[in-house]
């Protein structure tokens, strides 16, 4: 395991500020900086870049603005939507945005003055502990949402979309912390009142200016993307075998993290989900699938050969731990583990049948510690790896300890976390022979 000094840190939190990654706040996403220095190392021509599980597409942008071509699969439809309208950003016409903008804010001025009423209906499938929005911000919304639908120029209307999802959290009675929970529970007050239309503007504002940076910045080159709303698993056929020179990802760690629970407000009122079956759809098509999906489960083992023992050891300890808490002691865990490295696998064979002869794949992956034992996610996803015939170059370590995971998150499970290990983040560097 070798620190790395030429990776730059991968955690998203420096993203917020910059052109066209501040569009979209994602908890788990990774930095440009990370990515550029990727590119830099292992692009010395314009070539393919690949993205398997594209969240809201750091890999894909960063590709694009320095001239590859670019893939990315990403499961989410939110995220994919993210995508897709980040990479396809030039495509915008960046005064005929802030046109609209301007018409949207007198459309609100005009409807708050006549006190009209929206014609849009909350999403019928979408429910909530306490109320997601406040009467007051509600009708703001549903107004919005009004605007919206007159709208006949369709990638001014995705943008308006966007820019509605993604401060549509803000403006409610939730929060991120990290999961999607009330804000009353973490002692804050719910929000009666808000510049809903101020806070879209301001968004929208913010997207025309970063569309005239990439124009500019792209001078008519125009390297292709593809999205694809899909599983990379169930589509990765979709990608000639032997095309891509670099794979670059962060699949979801072993944390249980649920970006699919945690973007359900995005997805209903996107119109992207309509009823609780989505959602399941999605957990079980998902890397890892979820703990809640598979602890009910009879034992699930790692269903691929290696001759390694240690991960199959690994998850015989976690499976023995508190057999008192049935499914939600190490027997529910195990099945969990087990899946994910299943997906592991899955998840190798696919990336060595797209890479091209010496191309590189880094995937960015934590450790993870459940029930007390201590799991080198990095290390067994390399040792899978070498099972189906790729190299391991390195595993880079450019974040030696990070906070916790949704799984660790009261102070007492945070001082057992301590007790079992240092939580990390790898770069596990990959190349096809
Ligand atoms: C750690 S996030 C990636 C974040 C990304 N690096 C960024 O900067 O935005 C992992 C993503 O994988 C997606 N995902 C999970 N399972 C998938 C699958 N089977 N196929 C494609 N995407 C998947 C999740 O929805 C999530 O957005």
């Amino acid at each position: 395991m070798a620190n790395a000094p030429g990776f730059n840190d991968p955690a998203f939190a420096s993203n917020k500020s910059l052109p066209l990654h501040r569009w979209v706040p994602w908890i788990a996403g990774f930095s440009r900086d990370f990515v550029q220095s990727a590119l830099e190392r292992h692009m010395k021509q314009p070539g393919l870049v690949l993205d398997p599980f594209a969240g809201v597409g750091t890999t894909l942008v960063e590709a694009n603005l320095a001239g590859h071509d670019v893939a990315g699969f990403e499961i989410n439809p939110y995220a994919a939507f993210a995508c897709r309208i980040k990479t396809q950003a030039y495509r915008i016409e960046p005064s005929a945005l802030e046109k609209a903008t301007l018409e949207f804010l007198s459309f609100h001025e005009d409807a708050s003055r006549n006190d009209r009423k929206p014609k849009a209906q909350p999403p019928e499938g979408f429910r909530t502990r306490t109320a997601f929005y406040s009467p007051k911000v509600l009708r703001k919304v549903l107004l919005t949402l009004d605007f919206i639908e007159q709208l006949n120029d369709k990638s001014a209307s995705d943008a308006f979309r966007l820019a509605f999802a993604s401060t549509m959290v803000t403006y409610s009675n939730y929060s991120y912390e990290p999961s999607l929970s009330r804000k009353v529970s973490a002692g804050r007050p719910e929000v009666e009142d808000h510049a809903v239309d101020q806070a879209i503007a301001g968004k929208l504002y913010e997207m025309a200016s970063d569309i005239d940076w990439v124009r500019a910045r792209m001078k008519g080159c125009k390297p292709s993307s593809i999205v694809v709303n899909e599983s990379f698993f169930d589509s990765f056929r979709q990608i000639k075998s032997g095309s891509v020179d670099l794979l670059i990802t962060s699949p979801p760690y072993l944390n249980n993290y649920h970006y699919n629970r945690n973007t359900r407000p995005h997805l209903y009122w996107l119109g992207l989900a309509s009823s609780p079956k989505d959602f399941k759809e999605l957990e079980y098509r998902n890397f890892g699938k979820f703990w809640q999906t598979v602890r009910e489960n009879e034992r699930i083992d790692l269903d691929f050969p290696i001759a390694d023992e240690e991960i199959r050891r690994t998850l015989g300890v976690l499976r023995r731990k508190n057999p008192e808490n049935g499914v939600y002691g190490g027997r529910g865990w195990a099945n969990y583990a087990a899946s994910y490295f299943n997906d592991c696998y899955r998840f190798s064979k696919a990336a060595r049948f797209v890479l091209r002869r010496r191309g590189t794949a880094l995937v960015v992956i934590g450790n993870s510690i459940l029930q007390g034992v201590m799991i080198p996610t990095d290390r067994y996803l390399a040792r899978i790896a070498e099972s189906v015939g790729l190299e391991v170059v390195d595993i880079h370590i450019p974040r030696a300890s990070r906070v916790g995971s949704s799984i660790i998150h009261s102070e007492v499970r945070a001082e057992k976390a301590k007790k079992g290990g240092q939580l990390y983040e790898a770069v596990v560097e990959l190349r096809k022979r």
